[in-house]
């Protein structure tokens, strides 16, 4: 039910400037709500109310209310289409609420209904739009260890625009993307690498349907070297390889130096006592918040500067061997010369990474 009213939601459309007609999207198979009342708040349970769907030729019969008397005592005049699947809501008549539920809609049942109380003067009718196909919730997966990213979205109508996004909200460029449509359902996988550690979050949007539904997704490279510039960010990236919770569990960060450590980062939420940070890195250090739930102690040195440039290390106090990543940030001054000094310093990086690892 919660499901359902999530994915419920009312638009109203204007018709001729003057009415407004309600318009309910769901997810094919979730059962949806069609809302038709009398603002008078009268009782309708001696009432006679009729539900049609508005077809080009001939209107189809929903659902029909007759002083108790409904189609699912066997009442005949139904169509196929909505038999056993839709009802009324008896406790509602009394305050003038002839609304109905359809269950496990299909895309089919998409159009305007009418909603009749014939024998009332002057004669009402309500009309409302059905939209079935809201793309459901995307299903993202992290496919490698090297930033692949997938993100699937099934059955949509009509036809949704789908994209993946960084965490300041700009579109991530694709390297895949399939579409296929079977029985006016889309189905669309979009592929995408990413180079950073951070929150991604997949994007699907029904512009005609003003319907947009995503899903994040944390991704945690694990770069043993990091080269930038000169006054842009680095990222180190550092997590448990089992991603399990680390926000009550604490990490630090330190660099290593000839005079010895030099207290980079320090997170632990059971200790007030944070002093100690190096005052090099002083307000130029963050972690990912979002990222410790799946074990995530990256963090973000920003505005770096040549002296940055040296060995870091991550450890987590309660795990043993504490030492956890060891990574190698390079911060290049002569920012420019491109790809040919890069390329040497990733060389020369490969090679102290060779010794530290040995
Ligand atoms: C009519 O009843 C339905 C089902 O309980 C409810 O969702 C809807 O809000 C009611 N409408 C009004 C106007 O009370
Ligand atoms: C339902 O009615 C609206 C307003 O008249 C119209 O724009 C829309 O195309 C109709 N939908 C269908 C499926 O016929
Ligand atoms: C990104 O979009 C979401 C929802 O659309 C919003 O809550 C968030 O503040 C946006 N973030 C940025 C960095 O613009």
């Amino acid at each position: 039910m919660e499901l359902l009213l999530l994915f419920l939601s009312f638009c109203f459309l204007t018709l001729s400037g003057l009415t407004f007609e309600p318009t309910v999207v769901v997810k094919e198979g979730d059962s949806a709500i069609l809302p038709c009342s009398l603002n008078t708040n009268v009782n309708i349970e001696s009432a006679l109310f009729d539900w049609k769907k508005v077809e080009q030729h001939s209107n189809k019969e929903v659902f029909l209310y007759d002083k108790a008397d409904v189609y699912s005592n066997g009442r005949p005049g139904q169509v196929e289409q909505f038999k056993g699947r839709v009802s009324h809501f008896p406790e509602e008549l009394e305050h003038g609420n002839a609304s109905i539920r359809i269950e496990n809609t299909k895309v089919a049942d998409s159009g305007n209904y009418t909603c009749e109380f014939p024998r009332i003067q002057p004669e009402k009718i309500f009309h409302i739009e059905l939209i079935v196909g809201a793309a459901p919730e995307p299903v993202v997966s992290i496919l490698d260890g090297k930033g692949l990213l997938e993100c699937r979205v099934k059955g949509a109508f009509p036809k949704p625009t789908v994209e993946w996004w960084d965490s300041s909200n700009k579109t991530v460029p694709s390297d895949k993307k399939e579409i296929s449509e079977r029985e006016h359902r889309f189905y669309i996988t979009l592929q995408t690498t990413v180079s950073n550690t951070g929150r991604y979050r997949c994007v699907t949007t029904q512009e005609e349907i003003h319907h947009q539904i995503s899903t994040d997704t944390f991704v945690a490279l694990n770069e043993q070297t990091v080269i930038v510039k000169e006054g842009d960010d680095a990222i180190l990236s550092c997590s448990l390889k089992t991603r399990e919770s680390i926000e009550s569990k604490p990490f630090s960060w330190t660099k290593e130096g000839p005079a010895g450590q030099k207290k980079v980062f320090l997170y632990d939420t059971s200790n007030n006592d944070l002093t100690g940070q190096d005052k090099q890195f002083k307000g130029r250090v963050s972690n990912f918040p979002e990222g410790l739930k799946h074990g995530d102690a990256s963090i973000t040195i920003k505005n770096t500067k040549v002296t940055d440039t040296g060995k870091y290390i991550c450890s987590f106090s309660h795990l043993q061997p504490k030492r956890n990543a060891e990574i190698l940030l390079l911060v290049d001054a002569l920012s420019g010369t491109g790809m040919i000094k890069a390329t040497v310093l990733s060389v020369i990086c490969g090679m102290i990474g060779f010794f530290v690892a040995v």
